[in-house]
């Protein structure tokens, strides 16, 4: 039976993260057909803003432009988000953070391969991704989000 790198067997109990882990080139292969290999907080993140407070928040703009009462539903909505967003910014920018100062900023040295050097350009711009979605969200967004509460 084939074995991962830590030695446990790959089985039908073997997620998809744990593949990605396994062989990161597989990573392309999952993305291509849409398959979610992250460990699900980003993408729970994601989904959260996409699915419930950005259609809230919507609804809530619209029913301040029409001279009515937004829905207490959608205001509870919006105000339970920004604090778990909050919470979670803070968790993904320490993370940014992390990986930043173990790579040394991102550091590769003169003798690495090519796998190690897309290994840490990837890295750096997933980095500045998420940089960019905190401080947008954190010191544009959600301010404004807020001002309709
Ligand atoms: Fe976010």
């Amino acid at each position: 039976m084939r074995k991962d790198q830590a030695g446990k067997p790959l089985d039908e109990t073997t997620t998809v993260g744990e593949l990605v882990a396994e062989d990161y080139r597989t990573a392309r292969v999952f993305e291509k057909h849409g398959i979610d290999f992250s460990c699900g907080g980003k993408a729970a993140h994601l989904r959260d803003e996409e699915e419930k407070f950005f259609p809230a928040l919507k609804r809530i703009e619209a029913a301040r432009k029409a001279g009515v009462d937004p829905e207490i539903e959608d205001l509870a909505a919006v105000r339970e988000s920004l604090e778990k967003f909050d919470v979670e910014h803070t968790e993904i920018g320490d993370a940014v953070h992390a990986i930043r100062a173990l790579s040394k900023d991102y550091a590769v040295p003169d003798d690495a391969c090519n796998t190690y050097m897309v290994t840490y350009r990837q890295l750096k711009e997933f980095g500045d991704d998420l940089h960019l979605h905190v401080h947008l969200e954190n010191n544009i967004l959600f301010p404004k989000a807020a001002g309709f509460l």
